[in-house]
This record gives C-alpha cells, sequence and structure tokens, in this order.
C-alpha cells in the first residue's frame, strides 16, 4: 500500500498523483479529449485524499484536492445553502394523496403527469460540481444551512468525483439522499460484532453516523451509496423541462438516480404504483418510509410553488406503521433507577420496520389490563420508523384454551421486597433501597454519559461486578482494583486497565456531572448545572436551605425539596462522604464542556409527553433548547417529533394520527448527541 512507503518515497507518490490529475484535468476540460474512465480518474483522486489525509504535511494548497472550493477544506463548518432545503409535506393513504392531487389540479388546471420515487430512509446531502468537478458537499442540516462534509464525500465511491457526458453545466448542485444498503449495512454491524465494537441499529443510523466522520477515511471505509432526486442551482445546463428529463441529465452526467422512479399520468395509477412500493419495501435491498410524488412538469412546479417548509408540487405518502404478529412468551416486569416498576412483553423476535423486535414496554399495570395481554398468546406488535415498539393488543381467535389474565406480582422481582402503588399513581414502585435492580440502575445512570461519563461502565459490567461483589453502592466504582477486576470472565488485564483508567479521569470532572449522577429526584443536567454554578462546592449544595435553593434561577421548590430531601438522607451522606475520601472533584465553578459535534437542532419542534426516566420534562426541554430546538406544548402537523415517555396520553395520540414521528427517551438520547436524520 502506498501509505506504508518511506517519506521520501510519499512524497513522489503525491507528486506522481497531483501530476496524473492535472494531466487528466487538461485533457478533460481544455481538450475536451478524456485519456481515461472517469472511474479510473475516481481512483486517482482517492489515493491522493487518502495519502493526504494521513499525512496532512504532504498537504499543498495547490494540490488538486484543495482545488477548487479550496475555502470548505474544514471538516464541519457552516455551509449555507443558495436555496434552501426544503422538506416534505406529508399524506396518509390514498384520500390524503387524492386531496393533494386535486389541490394542484386547481392550481394549474391539469397535472398532466406526476413522478414516483421511492423515499429513501437516509440523510439527504448537498453536492456541488463546478466545471464537472466535484467541489463540496454540505449536510442539509436545518434547510438553510448544512455542514460541510466534503472531504468526507470524496471518500464516498457512488459519488462521482467529476461529470461526463456531453452536457456538462459550469456548474450544478445535486442533491440527494447519502443511504446504507441492507447487505453493506449487514456487513458493518457484522465486523463490528467481531471487533467488539456496538452495532448500528439501522442502516439510517448507520449512514448517518458514517458520514458525520470527523476522521474521512472512516467514512471511505463505509460502503454508503448516493441518489439523486433533486437539482439545486444550475449553470450552464440544458433546457430542462420535466423531472423526468432532469432524472435522465443526471443519470447521463453519471450521478446515479433511483432505478424506481416510474412517470405515471393520474393520480389513481400514482396510488396504485405506491402501494407497489410498499409492497416490494422489503425487496429492494435498502430501506424506503414511503414513497414521494412530484409533479413531473418544472414550469408547473413553479407557479405551484413552495411554503417555508416545503414545496406544494410534491407529496410524501408515508407507509403506514408496520404490524407483524408474534407470540408473547412471557410478561416481566423491570424495575428502573427510581424504583419504578414497568411491566413489558417478552415477544419472540419479530422483525419489524427493520428492526428485530423481542420486547415491548407495556408500561404499567392498567395498561395491561386494559389490552388483556397474556403469556402465550399471539399479539400484533407495530412500530413505525423510530417509534417505539408497541404491543396493540392480543388476536382473541389465538388465545391458548384455559389461559388467565395476567396479575400484577406484588413483589420485587429483583428484591422480593413489597411493590407500592398509590391509589392516586399509575406507576407501582420498589421501594426497597437497597434493590440490587436499582443500585444497577443507578450505578449504570451515574457512569452515564450524560453523567460521569466513564468509558466502559455500562450495564453489563455493571452487573456483572454486582453479582461478583464489587460494588453494592455507586461510590464502590472507585474501590475497584486491578487484581479484582483480573479475576473475572470476559475481562482482561488491557480492558480492566482502560476501565481503570476511565474511572480514575472521572475523579476530575466537573462537580454538576457529580451531582446529576447522584440521580437525584428531578435534577437533571440543566438544574445541576444552575446549582453547581451558584453553590460553588459540594459542601454548599448538600447544606442550602430550601430558601437559598429556590433563588437559584431555574431551581423551583419541587427542585429544592428533592435536594433536601436526598442530602437529609443518612445513607447518601454517608455515600458521599466515601466519594469525597476517594478524591472526587467537589469544587465548582462550572465548567461545561462544549461537546464536540453537538447537533444544530434549530428550525426543530419539539412536543414531551408523559414521564421519562432519566431527566424530567423540564430537563429534555433546556437540553433541547441548548441545541437551538425549539419546544411546544401541543402537538400540530408542524411539530417535528413528539418525545413520548411512560403513560403518554392524548398528545402520542394525536402525533401518531398526524404522522408525527414519536422518540422514546433512548431516541431523544440517539437526537441530543446525534442529531436528527432528514
Ligand atoms: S425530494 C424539496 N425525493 O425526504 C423536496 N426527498 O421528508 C426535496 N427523501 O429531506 C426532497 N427520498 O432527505 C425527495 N425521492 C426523494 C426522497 C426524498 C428521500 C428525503 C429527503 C428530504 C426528506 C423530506
Amino acid at each position: 500500500m502506498a501509505t506504508s512507503k518511506e517519506p521520501a518515497d510519499l512524497a513522489s507518490v503525491v507528486a506522481g498523483l497531483r501530476d496524473k490529475i492535472r494531466y487528466h484535468n487538461d485533457r478533460y476540460y481544455g481538450d475536451d479529449d478524456p485519456a481515461i474512465s472517469d472511474g479510473d480518474y475516481d481512483e486517482l483522486v482517492r489515493e491522493l485524499v487518502r495519502i493526504e489525509h494521513e499525512n496532512p504535511e504532504l498537504v499543498t494548497p495547490d494540490s488538486p484536492t484543495q482545488l477548487p472550493g479550496a475555502a470548505a477544506q474544514s471538516s464541519f463548518a457552516e455551509v449555507r445553502h443558495e436555496t434552501p432545503m426544503l422538506s416534505l409535506d406529508n399524506a396518509f393513504g390514498i384520500d390524503d394523496l387524492r386531496a393533494w392531487g386535486e389541490r394542484m389540479a386547481k392550481l394549474v388546471d391539469t397535472v398532466a403527469t406526476f413522478v414516483v420515487e421511492p423515499k429513501l430512509d437516509g440523510l439527504a446531502i448537498s453536492i456541488l460540481y463546478e466545471n464537472g468537478l466535484f467541489v463540496r458537499a454540505a449536510t442539509r442540516g436545518n434547510g438553510i444551512s448544512g455542514e460541510d462534509v466534503t472531504e468526507n464525500v470524496r471518500g464516498i465511491n457512488a459519488v462521482a468525483m467529476r461529470l461526463h457526458g456531453p452536457r456538462i453545466p459550469s456548474r450544478i448542485e445535486v442533491r440527494g439522499e447519502i443511504f446504507m444498503r441492507a447487505e453493506a449495512f449487514a456487513a458493518l454491524n457484522a465486523r463490528r460484532e467481531a471487533e467488539g465494537e456496538s452495532t448500528f441499529k439501522n442502516p439510517r443510523n448507520a449512514a448517518a453516523g458514517s458520514l458525520r466522520q470527523k476522521d474521512a477515511s472512516v467514512t471511505a471505509s463505509r460502503e454508503l451509496s448516493f441518489n439523486c432526486y433533486q437539482l439545486g442551482v444550475v449553470e450552464g445546463g440544458p433546457e430542462l423541462l420535466t423531472h423526468a428529463q432532469t432524472l435522465e441529465w443526471i443519470s447521463e452526467l453519471g450521478i446515479p438516480v433511483n432505478t424506481e422512479a416510474r412517470s405515471i399520468a393520474d393520480i389513481e395509477a400514482v396510488g396504485l404504483r405506491c402501494a407497489e412500493l410498499q409492497q416490494k419495501r422489503h425487496d429492494l435491498g435498502y430501506d424506503i418510509d414511503g414513497a414521494v410524488v412530484k409533479v413531473d412538469d418544472l414550469a408547473m412546479r413553479e407557479r405551484m410553488g413552495s411554503t417555508s417548509k416545503a414545496p406544494r408540487w410534491a407529496i410524501a405518502v408515508k407507509f403506514p406503521p408496520e404490524e407483524r404478529t408474534t407470540i408473547l412468551t412471557d410478561i416481566m416486569v423491570s424495575i428502573g433507577r427510581t424504583g419504578r416498576a414497568t411491566p413489558y412483553a417478552v415477544l419472540e423476535p419479530v422483525f419489524v420496520s427493520g428492526v428485530d423486535v423481542s420486547n415491548a414496554t407495556l408500561h404499567n399495570e392498567d395498561e395491561v389490563a386494559r389490552k388483556d395481554v397474556r403469556p402465550g398468546d399471539t399479539v400484533i406488535v407495530r412500530r413505525a420508523g423510530d417509534v417505539i415498539p408497541e404491543v396493540l393488543g392480543p388476536v382473541l381467535e389465538l388465545r391458548p384454551a384455559g389461559s388467565k389474565p395476567w396479575k400484577f406480582p406484588k413483589k420485587c422481582p429483583e428484591c422480593g421486597g413489597p411493590l407500592v402503588r398509590d391509589v392516586t399513581e399509575a406507576n407501582a414502585h420498589c421501594v426497597n433501597d437497597e434493590c440490587p435492580a436499582r443500585v444497577l440502575q443507578q450505578i449504570v445512570y451515574f457512569a452515564g454519559r450524560g453523567a460521569m461519563d466513564i468509558e466502559g461502565l455500562g450495564e453489563e459490567r455493571v452487573a456483572q461486578f454486582i453479582s461478583a461483589g464489587l460494588l453494592t453502592d455507586l461510590s464502590d466504582i472507585y474501590s475497584l482494583d486491578a487484581k479484582r477486576l483480573e479475576e473475572l470472565e470476559r475481562m482482561g488485564k488491557k480492558s480492566a486497565q482502560l476501565l481503570l483508567d476511565g474511572i480514575a479521569l472521572s475523579k476530575d470532572r466537573p462537580l454538576w456531572r457529580l451531582v446529576v449522577g447522584l440521580g437525584i429526584e428531578n435534577v437533571g443536567p440543566v438544574a445541576a448545572q444552575a446549582i453547581s454554578a451558584t453553590c460553588g462546592h459540594m459542601d454548599q449544595i448538600m447544606t442550602a436551605p430550601i430558601s437559598d435553593l429556590v433563588q437559584i434561577q431555574g431551581i423551583g421548590p419541587t427542585i429544592a425539596q428533592s435536594l433536601r430531601d436526598y442530602f437529609d438522607t443518612e445513607s447518601n451522606l454517608a455515600m458521599i462522604a466515601k466519594l469525597r475520601v476517594y478524591g472526587l472533584n467537589f469544587d465548582g465553578p462550572l465548567t461545561v464542556e462544549k461537546l464536540d459535534g453537538a447537533p444544530d437542532l434549530s428550525g426543530l419542534t419539539f412536543v414531551l409527553t408523559g414521564s421519562l426516566e432519566g431527566r424530567t420534562r423540564e430537563e429534555a426541554a433546556a437540553e433541547l433548547a441548548a441545541l437551538g430546538a425549539k419546544v411546544a406544548s401541543s402537538v400540530s402537523k408542524n411539530t417535528s417529533f413528539v418525545v413520548a415517555g411512560e403513560n403518554a396520553g392524548s398528545k402520542l395520540t394525536k402525533a401518531e394520527a398526524l404522522g408525527v414521528k414519536v422518540l422514546d427517551e433512548a431516541g431523544l438520547d440517539r437526537v441530543l448527541s446525534e442529531g436528527v436524520p432528514t
């Protein structure tokens, strides 16, 4: 491989590659007489990019990789789109589609033709070519501006580095979807699993995660696909009258377009084609979450125009949530950090909307009773996109004879202590502070990303340590030593040391992270930061009277009371005393780390409903707002996401009716750390 050569050698390889690329550029542009195929040319550029990437000292301003578009090299700089990258309005079912067709017809008398395309489930990208050469790529971002991912996209084989054919424009912005085919996704996950790395949940996450890499060579190592479905600015191109012509031209330029796109004259036939796509969605080899119907005639599109959010001339026909049947083998109860007892269905694994579902929450006792699902039942499981998998109910005809309604346990399945349900509450709780399940969740939460962020201390490890008697409360994390760790199964010398290093590192985390990690009810990151910044030291936080605490911006009587309750409890004080001895940082002032690559959620509206496990709704709202999102109190079709916790009520129902995406708390975590796929 070229990269293993000696430095002097490498410099000459680079020089040779640059000469070749310049020569072929001249042949191509100057002489209009290319000497190699586009594929070979792309290969040369990629090889140069790879070497330059690994040896940044070799990059020179006149390298072909730096030209044109030399200014856009720093990764993830902001790119303002020349025209906004809009979104699409949704139609649910044929009636919506007909109504849209009628609206369009009214705007222009008659719509001659539509084009129906699959709605690819990846992420939108804008790619700019100048004089036939790849110049820049940007994510959609909030539609107005996105991130500069030029270097990453340069490594994607599916994206041409130069255009070909007789009709190359001087400037063209192509827009489309980056996605990962099912086969590539399976291979990537298999590889990651073999290497002990976490796997991606679905191809869309894998595509997004692969693109937004600081290290462009990682993107290049992932097999990403690209389909163009629209043009942005075009200068010096042929006259195009229809979308079908546009797709044809794009394809002639060497840019992939989707092979399932069809021109269809009448709206009823459009509906049939949508149904057909829905039918074959699992046979395409990539994920789609609907069909996109577009008016074909470009002049008509002009007259129809756009709203600030979406063009009027196109509509996304969303597929209904997928439903499958499977056997509910058991109903179990899980115990959370706060002791909340949540029943969940154990299912024979069933593949729904792209993922294997093997369990689904049943929320609480009343919900199980309402659905009357019983072990042994055949149940209908539904999942739409990122929505929490849901057990809709039993198929009564298939119920085994003699089955009895399920009864909520009276005792905690983990510690045998009583499960207590207040008359006013839907949820039952295990009230034993020492319940191992609660302790497990508390420690996992303490070590989690939102709190002390201890690498390698996930649920499985914590469970292993608890059963080995190494952890009884979270302060024990700091008593772990190499010798005892190495005696455990699946724990080598190296991983033990890595874990201990991570634990040692966490001692110096800012005070607010420690405060979050204690898991005090109602105290999430925003409250913890306010308290730490104001009090300046753990001792002050521990002793502050309620009257002082409520003076702090953002701290109301509920949070103040929670803090007091926590610090007035003897066992908590004893645990904190141990943390002090272990040398954890108790000192403010606040140092808020700006997380690298924190996503931009501006332009998005969230509605929060139900109760969340890891944070209060107020905290979730603050976290979202910090990233630019708007948090609204009611659901409308302009809502981008509904975040649904336990016992979500009418807002969730409304979201489902309107087709607004619903996230569970894990989904929210993903959005907060990775942003949202478009
Ligand atoms: S056209 C102005 N066509 O869907 C409208 N979008 O919900 C531009 N998408 O951000 C979009 N497949 O990422 C169009 N065949 C297709 C698509 C498609 C997937 C995505 C795209 C867009 C999102 C809108």
